[in-house]
């Protein structure tokens, strides 16, 4: 199968790409490398450097390529940035993904995985969260993420586009080659490693009077390996119908445990500040994934916090820079 993967220069697509190319799968990445990096970009894959925004781009890309389906990561994916800039989310991020799904039915490519978030999830009801859960996004990014998946149900009753719709709790981890390297970077894992490396000074907590088991906040953090897999199973069960999945491993660990947890690993001590609650976090946030396990057999390989953080310690200390830029 051809696989399209925008945002395949990023930090999850591009290890989707390196799992789908160890299946034998033929991928071409389209990515305008805004945050991806050429160097991510498996030498295997036919590279297009190319902008969503651009719409003639996309139906060249498409044109040229004919892929049998399409994954589409590239998107701004910051929920603070969000808060302080929403139409970068509720425009770009929607009107690039409305140019790649309009070329996608003129071109007659009718599967597609899409990235979404468990920033759908604002006010659950129940803890961990599955599907049946209301959505009430928690900010423009969220918000960006659900429209594409009510455009995706149109698109699928109207035009038989079938989709898969991935709501990704907290990525995190690496591969041998391949890791998280963010401009400016403001996820928890990598900034805790920069500390351990020397690189940064400290990490500042945000609030530390959530209600949970040490004040901080709580969330599901899930290899970004297994979250592959989960887009290979899902692209492998488009035939049968159109799905949405919650993806984490169901269990929580707090600010303060994912750095004690750093600490272990590293041997470092991880110098701390305790900072403002940021705006927009949840205190939780646990995945209850029994339906893509139940369906698909998704079964996580790396479930446990430890092994996800020496991944990317292991990673961050062979890439100390990230990538080469
Ligand atoms: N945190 C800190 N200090 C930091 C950075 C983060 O205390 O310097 C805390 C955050 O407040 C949060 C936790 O660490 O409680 C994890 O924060 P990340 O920024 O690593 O991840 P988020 O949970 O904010 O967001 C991630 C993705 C989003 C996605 C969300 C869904 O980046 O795209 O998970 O759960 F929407």
């Amino acid at each position: 199968m051809k696989i399209l993967v925008t945002g395949g220069a990023g930090y999850i697509g591009s290890v989707v790409v390196e799992q789908l190319i160890a299946t034998h799968e033929s991928v071409v990445v389209f990515d305008n490398l805004s945050q991806g990096h050429r160097a991510a970009v498996h030498p295997e894959a036919v590279f297009v450097e190319g902008d969503l925004a651009d719409r003639k781009a996309v139906d060249a890309a498409l044109t040229q390529h004919r892929p049998d389906a399409v994954m589409h990561f590239a998107s701004k994916t910051l929920v603070g940035e969000s808060m302080q800039n929403p139409f970068l989310y509720l425009g770009d991020n929607v009107t690039n993904g409305l140019n790649l799904l309009s070329s996608m039915v003129e071109h007659g490519v009718k599967r597609i995985i899409l990235s979404s978030t468990a920033n759908l999830f604002d006010q659950p009801e129940r803890m961990p969260i599955d599907e049946s859960e209301r959505i009430v996004p928690g900010s423009p990014y969220g918000e960006s993420k659900f429209i594409l998946e009510r455009i995706l149900y149109w698109l699928d009753r109207i035009h038989g586009v079938r989709f898969a719709c991935l709501r990704y709790f907290n990525a995190a981890g690496a591969t041998l080659t391949r890791g998280e390297d963010h401009e400016p970077e403001l996820h928890l894992i990598p900034i805790v490693l920069q500390v351990a490396m020397g690189k940064r000074e400290k990490v500042s907590i945000f609030g530390d009077d959530y209600p949970t088991r040490d004040g901080t906040c709580l969330r599901d953090y899930i290899h970004v390996v297994d979250l592959a897999q989960a887009h290979i199973l899902a692209l492998g069960a488009l035939d049968r119908s159109s799905q949405v999945y919650n993806l984490g491993n169901g269990e929580g660990f707090t600010v303060k445990e994912v750095i004690d947890t750093a600490s272990e690993v590293t041997g470092k001590k991880i110098r701390t500040e305790l900072g403002a609650r940021r705006a927009g976090d949840p205190a939780v946030l646990v995945a209850a994934s029994g339906k893509i396990r139940k369906e698909l057999g998704w079964v996580p390989q790396f479930p446990h916090v430890r092994t996800i953080i020496e991944s990317a310690w292991r990673w961050h200390q062979a890439n100390p820079d990230g990538y080469l830029k």
